[in-house]
């Protein structure tokens, strides 16, 4: 069946000859012929069209309209109309019929209009799907990018999550390396199932391996009983490896092997345990680099550099940290009860200029420090970590592209930060400073929009 429709006629000859065509295209056509059996009928059964008489016993076509919209807001409406009823039938549009159709017409006009009804119902239920489908690579909600390098990376990951191939995530510290693994997983089929970190860098030397691997009972002095590793833990699921530059060369080729074999032995074990794991890698390190000093193997390099995915440092993706401004404010106002905190121009600028040696992280920490420290409802240069402050100071004054009473303010803005911060926030020792008075300060404190 093409569509259920409802044809709600009083005119006998047309109602059959209109049941007659629809139902010979195909389509399943209940009628009836006055307005509260149309409504009535809805209220029991469940159709995808109404073809409504605008004139009708009992209730009219529109009337039977806006019944049928209230039940079933996504319910098409087509309105049959006699010819001078026009200004009627563009207002039953507005009110949400799909379309109308003027007396006198052919069945096959009429087919037409239904035909265009159910190709754009279709389009629509495949619009809510495809929308559907956006919404579930929705765990790209935590991670925020508008540069096009971060929308690469969203590609990369869509494409490669629902694959089993290892995938090596390099960057910087604060850089998002976590949260691309945790995207990695979430996005796969094995998202149900474990998702194991292991970071490399943390755990020493000699307790790597019987973390990864587990032990069997005796395999060095202490172990009283048999321990499943990390490997046995993420079966089935995925398994993380945090810098992965940091593995100790020994444990480099056993972690070749199981790569390779996907079986591991635990230690003082001899029978090899089959494993379906998904390994994702991290590493803030250069692993080339730790190749010609040779610290990482080169074999395993290979191995594990399936699918590179670079996050590039934070100063190098400026979309990007207004987006970021924007989440971290927004998300720590909301959690510490601040919302509508602004962040002033000033501030706003040192946000932007900033280098961000630790990256993301570094911005994030900073608004959450900022949104607690601030008392009003804007946040100022002085919220935000000293580092942020000098870069206030530098703000170049003498910019041409300045209006000049905007770099006047801005000179007196960096001095009078200066010699506050020189004086430790004492308002009377930087007046004398700067050679004014304690009111004048004051003054241009306000005028400034210095918060201190
Ligand atoms: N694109 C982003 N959108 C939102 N939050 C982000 C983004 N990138 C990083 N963060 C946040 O910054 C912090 C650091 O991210 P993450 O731990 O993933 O970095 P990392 O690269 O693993 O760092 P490290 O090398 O120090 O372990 C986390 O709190 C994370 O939620
Ligand atoms: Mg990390």
């Amino acid at each position: 069946m093409k569509g259920r429709i409802l044809l709600i006629e009083d005119e006998l000859s047309m109602r059959l000859g209109i049941s007659h065509a629809l139902r010979e295209n195909g389509y399943d056509i209940i009628s009836c012929e006055d307005g509260n059996q149309g409504v009535n009928l809805l209220g029991h059964e469940r159709f995808d069209l109404v073809i409504t008489d605008l004139r009708l016993p009992g209730l009219n076509g529109m009337e039977v309209l806006s019944k049928a919209k209230e039940m079933y807001p996504d319910i098409g409406v087509i309105l049959i109309t006699a010819f001078p009823e026009v200004e009627t039938a563009v207002s039953a549009i507005k009110q949400g019929a799909f379309d109308y159709i003027s007396k006198p017409f052919t069945n096959e006009a009429l087919l037409i209009v239904v035909k265009r009804y159910f190709n754009y119902r279709k389009l629509k239920q495949e619009n809510v799907r495809l929308r559907e489908t956006i919404k579930g690579r929705a765990q790209f909600e935590n991670i925020i990018g508008e540069s096009s390098v971060m929308k690469a990376v969203f590609d990369l990951i869509n494409t490669v999550a629902p694959t089993d191939v290892p995938v090596l995530i390099r960057g910087e510290s604060g850089t998002g390396k976590e949260l691309v693994a945790n995207a990695l997983h979430n996005l796969s089929e094995r998202k149900d199932k474990p998702f194991i970190k292991i970071n490399c860098a943390a755990i020493p030397e000699n307790l790597l391996e019987s973390e990864l691997f587990g032990h069997e009972k005796g395999a060095f002095t202490g172990a009283v009983q048999a321990r499943k590793g990390k490997f046995e833990a993420a079966n089935g699921g995925t398994i993380f490896f945090d810098e992965i530059g940091d593995m100790p060369l020994s444990l480099q080729v056993k972690l070749l092997r199981v790569l390779e074999d996907q079986e591991i032995t635990r230690l003082g074990g001899y029978k090899g345990i089959k494993v379906d794991v998904r390994t994702i890698f991290a590493t803030s390190k250069d692993l080339k680099e730790a190749i010609q000093e040779g610290t990482f193997r080169e074999d395993l390099f290979y191995r594990i550099n399936v699918v590179p995915i670079h996050l590039p440092p934070l100063r190098e993706r400026g979309e990007d940290i207004t987006a970021l401004i924007e989440y971290f404010l927004k998300m720590y106002s909301t959690k510490y009860g601040k919302n509508g905190l602004n962040i002033s121009p000033d501030a706003y600028k040192s946000l932007l200029a900033y280098d961000y040696p630790g990256n993301v992280r570094e911005l994030k920490n900073a608004i959450e420090r900022a949104v607690l420290l601030s008392t009003g409802s804007q946040i100022y240069v002085t919220h935000l970590p000293s580092v942020f402050r000098k870069m206030a100071e530098d703000l170049p004054c003498i910019s041409e592209d300045l209006p000049l009473e905007e770099g006047v303010k801005c000179y007196e803005r960096q001095r009078i930060l200066k010699a506050l911060e020189q004086t430790k926030g004492k308002k009377i020792e930087a007046a004398a400073r700067l050679g004014i008075s304690r009111k004048v300060l004051w003054k241009k404190l306000k005028e400034l929009n210095i918060d201190i």
